[in-house]
Parts: C-alpha cells; sequence; structure tokens
C-alpha cells in the first residue's frame, strides 16, 4: 500500500504590479485607478478599483452627484474622512474613517455619493464587483457597517479587519457576497512581520499596498501598488522595514462575457442599449 501524501500547499507569486493612472470622475474628483483603468486589466470578478486621496478640498468637493449603476456591485471603504450616500431606492447614510458601503446596483438606480466635509483628508477606496447574468437584473440593495461593525483577526504582528469573508482563525466580516464568495481584509503589518492565509486555489487574487511595503515570494511592491496574485492556494507575505498595509481582495471568477460602458456592466451589447435606453426612460 502506498500512503496517500497531504496535499502540498502553494504559496501565490505576485504575477503583475500596477501603480495605477491619475484619473478624475463624478464632479471633477481626482482620483488613481488602480484597476480596470485605461491599458489597466480588470480581474473577474472585480471590474475596476479607486483610490481617493487629498487633503485639498478642490481635489473632492465636487463628489460625484447623481449618476446611474446596472449590473454590479460597488464597495466603498472610507480610510479617512466622511462620505454621504443617497439612492433614489431610499437608501442614505455617512460613512466615516473605518467603515464600508457595499451597494448592490442590480437592474438599476442613482445614487450620489458627497463628501461630508469642507477641509481635511477623505480618503479610500472604491471597488466594483460584477454580478453574474443571473443576478444582473436583481433588486437594488444598499449595507452599510461602521468601524465598530468590523472585527479583527488579531496575530503576532498583525491586524487583519474583516470587511467580508471569513479567516482562517474564523473571523468573518459582515458583508455577504455570496455569488463570487468575496474577501475583503484590510491587513496591517508590524515591520518584518509574517502572515499565511488559505485562500480559494481557484480564485483570482488582489494585494493593494498603501502604506509600507509588502515582500511576496521575493518580489517587494511598495505603496501605491496593486499587485495580482498568481495559482497557490495561500498568501505567505513579510512586511518591510516601516511594516505594511493593505488590503487582501479575492473572489471566484464569474467567466461570463463583459459588455461595459460607463456606468452600466453586462453581458451583452443589447443588454447596455437596453439599460441605455431604460435610464434615459427613468425606469431606473
Ligand atoms: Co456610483
Amino acid at each position: 500500500m502506498t500512503a496517500t501524501s497531504a496535499p502540498t500547499s502553494i504559496a501565490r507569486p505576485i504575477v503583475s504590479v500596477t501603480k495605477g493612472s491619475a484619473a478624475s470622475d463624478g464632479a471633477g474628483v481626482k482620483l488613481r485607478r488602480m484597476v480596470g483603468g485605461p491599458g489597466q486589466a480588470s480581474v473577474d470578478p472585480f471590474l475596476m478599483l479607486d483610490f481617493f486621496s487629498s487633503d485639498e478640498p478642490s481635489d473632492y468637493l465636487g463628489g460625484f452627484p447623481d449618476h446611474p449603476h446596472r449590473g454590479f456591485e460597488t464597495v466603498t471603504y472610507m480610510l479617512a474622512g466622511r462620505m454621504r450616500h443617497g439612492d433614489n431606492k431610499g437608501h442614505s447614510g455617512v460613512i466615516e474613517a473605518g467603515g464600508v458601503q457595499w451597494m448592490t446596483a442590480g437592474r438599476g438606480l442613482v445614487h450620489s455619493e458627497m463628501p461630508e466635509q469642507e477641509h481635511g483628508l477623505l480618503q479610500g477606496f472604491q471597488l466594483w464587483v460584477n454580478l453574474p447574468a443571473r443576478l444582473k437584473m436583481t433588486d437594488p440593495r444598499y449595507a452599510e457597517f461602521p468601524a465598530s461593525a468590523i472585527p479583527t483577526d488579531t496575530r503576532p504582528g498583525a491586524v487583519i479587519k474583516v470587511v467580508a469573508g471569513r479567516t482562517s482563525a474564523s473571523v468573518e466580516g459582515p458583508v455577504k457576497a455570496e455569488h463570487v464568495d468575496a474577501r475583503y481584509f484590510d491587513i496591517a503589518l508590524d515591520p518584518g512581520a509574517e502572515i499565511a492565509e488559505p485562500l480559494p486555489r481557484d480564485h483570482s487574487g488582489l494585494l493593494v499596498v498603501f502604506e509600507g511595503s509588502l515582500e511576496v515570494e521575493g518580489r517587494t511592491t511598495d505603496a501605491l501598488s496593486v499587485a495580482v496574485l498568481g495559482h497557490g492556494d495561500q498568501l505567505r507575505a513579510r512586511a518591510g522595514p516601516r511594516g505594511a498595509r493593505f488590503l487582501l481582495i479575492t473572489g471566484r471568477p464569474l467567466k461570463e462575457p463583459v459588455a461595459w460602458y460607463g456606468p452600466f456592466v453586462m453581458n451583452t451589447e443589447a443588454e447596455l442599449h437596453q439599460a441605455v435606453s431604460d435610464y434615459q426612460a427613468g425606469r431606473f
């Protein structure tokens, strides 16, 4: 008889790094597009990732006045400042530092995202998560969680804030995104500290380093950058001499065709035309 050996764990390497590109959106808000911008690939099921960070009010005061979305979800994670959300389905709220807003646009809504401050630092991320074909026309939903609702998994030299998904220590975040089984962790590492975390082998993975630097399988990436993870079933990372803070975002790829026009992300061109005419006819 032969013994069955335990499956070997494979650390996921970094396969590409982008620093993003300067962009402007909404009413002139300056931001850095880290994923999904010109010349940048999307990483199925993640369509786009923006980072906004400025203490210059003219960079953000215009905010994002009323605009539509259909066919995907937006996830806003605030690091500093306050942002007010309101939509035409009756949802409203203010997210503050450490808080998260997870909005399912589904069949469509019109919303605004406006800074709730006139000075000081406004900083955070917005991620666009695609919806599978069967959920693109689902009812719009809105969920908001303050910093106090986001649990932490604390380890030697590491603190993981768990926004979505569950860590290997069974700490589970408040956001449910079952359709892509998303993980969204905000990880802080002390200088030189290491972390190992199992990840589903077939899920896409992003590391968004926003403070310090991080070494993964011999490759160092520093703030501000997005690293795409290659194949494997765990993350092994070590912080640089100034420590590291980064988002670990993973999700199951949808592997469906993407038809994308501005704020509408569907599967076919015909569905995009339908989205535009529904919006113009006030059917959102
Ligand atoms: Co929006």
